[in-house]
């Protein structure tokens, strides 16, 4: 439609991924290792965070723009007090042509089994919970705080029942580490309608040791799978979609939906930046156009400017508009052509601070 807001790449803005805290109660060494965060790691004060009302105003304001998803992340976004109440403010929200939006949540499982049923009573639409192995002795290690996969299995359990769904479990896959996870995984999940979808580990951060060699190729994971199992490839359910997806085939060759699918999310071997419409708030209150990038915009700064007594509605509305329209990243895409020494380089924002 005219007026519609693009970037500087013709990408629409669609996708609203708000985190929540920068804390968490796992220490996944790809995302937040313990010798970083550890006991003299400095946390946001509460006062740095924006509080619900700022980030239902501020929500309010990119729906109007054109988002129609919310995400909310973190750290681990059930930490955060009381976050039902602030679901509960978001699903009241409304696009301007009066759809609602489909408001989700990325979780670690962990405290999922104590509060799906209220966060579906408050209207949240789905959860994705993250999951990196079946195995108790892996996953303990993975997770690195010694957390017992049972409890995030029933987690899982607790969300589906309470109609979160479909529920899909992310899994990121180290090579030498959880990859011996990966057919058990998909043995465990299948026919069961929650969606296992593998992640590619990504060079996000500065604090994870990343390295190509740990990384396993999403096109080896499809092969490991079809050893297996018949797999047959999906259209995309969305433009701009992280996961590419497979359907389980049935005896005639054909997606078995009662068998359901598995989704792979390759952003270092198939970067999809192309149609990538999503913007990224952190808890205190800083817009980031990529989840690689080195700096955000201080949206925080113009809601509780002291001087001004703070923005007005249009006033954030056009500040919003013209960062989306200057935006040009595309980070996964030009990783490939970086020399390593660069890539190692670039500034990136942590991903527990940006909420993957
Ligand atoms: P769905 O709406 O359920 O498809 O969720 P999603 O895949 O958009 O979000 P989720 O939080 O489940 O993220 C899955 C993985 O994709 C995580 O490892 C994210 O860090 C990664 N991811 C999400 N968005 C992007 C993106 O824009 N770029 C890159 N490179 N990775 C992303
Ligand atoms: N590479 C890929 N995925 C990651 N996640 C966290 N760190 C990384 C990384 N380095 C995943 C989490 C969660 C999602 C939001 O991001 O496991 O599922
Ligand atoms: Fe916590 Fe998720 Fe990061 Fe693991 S990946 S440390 S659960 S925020
Ligand atoms: Fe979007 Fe940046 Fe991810 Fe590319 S790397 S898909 S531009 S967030």
């Amino acid at each position: 439609p005219a007026g519609m807001l693009v970037d500087a790449r013709g990408r629409p803005l669609r996708d609203l991924r708000i985190s929540v805290t920068d804390r968490c109660n796992f220490r996944c060494s790809y995302c937040m290792p313990k010798e970083v965060f550890n006991s003299e790691y400095t946390w946001l004060p509460h006062s740095a965070l924006l509080s619900f009302e700022e980030i239902t105003r501020l929500a309010t304001r990119f729906v109007g723009l054109g988002v129609q998803k919310l995400r909310l992340t973190g750290g681990e976004p059930l930490l955060r007090k009381g976050l039902e109440t602030l679901v509960a403010q978001l699903a009241l929200l409304r696009t301007p042509d009066g759809q609602a939006l489909d408001i989700t949540l990325t979780t670690n499982g962990s405290l999922l089994a104590r509060k799906a049923a209220a966060l579906k009573a408050a209207g949240l639409n789905r959860v994705t919970v993250s999951l990196d192995g079946l195995d108790d002795a892996t996953f303990r290690a993975m997770n690195d705080v010694d957390f017992p996969v049972a409890d995030v299995l029933a987690g899982i359990e607790a969300a589906r029942a309470a109609g979160l769904g479909p529920v899909k479990v992310n899994m990121v896959v180290k090579r030498g580490t959880n990859d011996d996870q990966i057919l058990p995984m998909a043995r465990h999940f299948r026919g069961t309608g929650i969606v296992l979808r593998f992640i590619e580990y990504m060079d996000v951060g500065a604090t994870n040791g990343w390295r190509m060699d740990e990384v396993l190729p999403s096109a080896e994971v499809v092969q490991r799978l079809q050893s297996e199992f018949a797999l047959v490839p999906l259209q995309a359910s969305a433009p701009g979609e992280t996961a590419e997806r497979w359907g389980y085939a049935g005896a005639d060759g054909r997606h078995d939906p009662a068998l359901g699918e598995v989704g792979f999310i390759s952003s270092v071997t198939q970067a999809f930046c192309g149609d990538c419409n999503r913007a990224r708030l952190s808890m205190d209150g800083k817009l980031f156009l990529c989840l690689f990038a080195g700096q955000g915009y201080d949206l925080r700064a113009l809601l509780r400017d002291d001087v001004r007594g703070g923005v007005d509605d249009a006033q954030l509305d056009a500040a919003i508009a013209a960062i989306w329209q200057g935006r040009s990243d595309r980070y996964s895409e030009l990783r490939a052509s970086l020399p390593a020494d660069v890539q190692q380089a670039v500034r990136r924002v942590e991903m527990s601070y940006i909420g993957g």
